[in-house]
């Protein structure tokens, strides 16, 4: 028996990264598998998002493992488009949803442009509750729902420095507002017995990271950091010795909150960061 076996997980952002990463390790467990994925770019964000090659990639990786997995363009900002595709996912895969992992997300870091703090706010927070909204008809009592933040996001001066422009103001106030959401909607879901937890990763190794935005964000001391520039400025996130965390990692976490393991695990803001948020000391006596 897989550790979730005959569960049905609806993922957002599964073309490609821990999106994909999230698919790949629930299947190995015994998932079907729901993937949605805009699979276009969004103008503010500098560095291209998943195309449906990607997706095509992440269907075929699951169907090696004899899961079922239905893969769906659609854009996590369209409520109405979100709900259509996931009620196709669902039928097709018998009518029920145990999970939901909603981790699509952008950093529209470098930029003065009004319209990434509000394409950030968009897909990063509103995109959550979208994926809530349109999984909510189906979600069996002790399902589970996940979302995905950020430790960026959740630490003054990361991607809301100034420097970040407006997406990275964008990107923090989003993913502080998933923290927020999950904490509620955890009270919210109980008497389901429904979970909500948030988790929050590190620096991890996927396109987001690997972007010129992310190594300006790291060397600013350069005109144009390529990723060796960035690589020894990586660690600085985080308490380990570590640049960043792989997607499977992630997966770990996801695959713990998604299992019956964690079913009494609810309202929790789950860090997967090296240590990067306790060695701010947030617990040091202010005396
Ligand atoms: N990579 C990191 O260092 C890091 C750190 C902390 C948090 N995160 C978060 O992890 C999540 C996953 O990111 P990733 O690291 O795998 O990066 P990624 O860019 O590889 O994956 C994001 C996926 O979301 C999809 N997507 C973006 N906007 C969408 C929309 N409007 N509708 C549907 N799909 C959309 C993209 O096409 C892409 O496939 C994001 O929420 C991100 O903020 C990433």
């Amino acid at each position: 028996m897989g550790r979730v076996e005959g569960k049905t997980v609806l993922i957002t952002g599964a073309a490609r990264g821990q999106g994909r990463a999230h698919a790949i390790r629930l299947a190995e467990e015994g998932a079907d598998i729901i993937a949605v994925d805009l699979c276009e770019d969004i103008p503010t964000n500098s560095y291209p998002m998943a195309r449906r090659a990607d997706l095509d990639e992440t269907v075929q990786q699951v169907e090696k493992l004899d899961r079922r997995i239905v893969a769906l363009q659609a854009d996590v900002r369209d409520r109405v488009g979100l709900r259509a595709a996931v009620e196709q996912g669902v039928t097709e895969l018998g009518g029920t949803l145990h999970g939901v992992v909603a981790q699509a997300g952008i950093c529209p870091l470098g930029t003065q442009d009004a319209q990434a703090f509000l394409d950030a706010v968009s897909v990063d927070f509103n995109g959550v509750v979208n994926a809530v909204d349109a999984a909510l008809p189906y979600l069996a009592d002790g399902g589970s729902v996940i979302a995905t933040g950020s430790l960026a996001g959740l630490i003054a001066g990361a991607t809301d420095n100034p420097s970040n422009g407006f997406g990275g103001l964008g990107y923090s106030f989003a993913k502080r507002s998933v923290a927020s959401f999950v904490n509620d909607l955890a009270i919210v879901l109980a008497p389901r017995s429904i979970r909500v937890n948030a988790v929050h990763p590190t620096n991890c190794n996927t396109d987001m990271l690997n972007s010129e935005v992310m190594y300006r964000q790291f060397r600013p001391d350069l005109e144009n950091p390529t990723r060796e520039d960035a690589l020894p400025a990586f660690p600085a996130m985080n308490a380990m010795p570590v640049p960043y965390v792989e997607p499977e990692d992630i997966a770990a976490m996801i695959l713990f909150l998604v299992s019956d393991e964690s079913k009494y695990v609810t309202g929790m803001q789950m860090r997967v960061d090296a240590g990067g948020y306790v060695k701010l000391r947030p617990q040091q006596p202010t005396f």
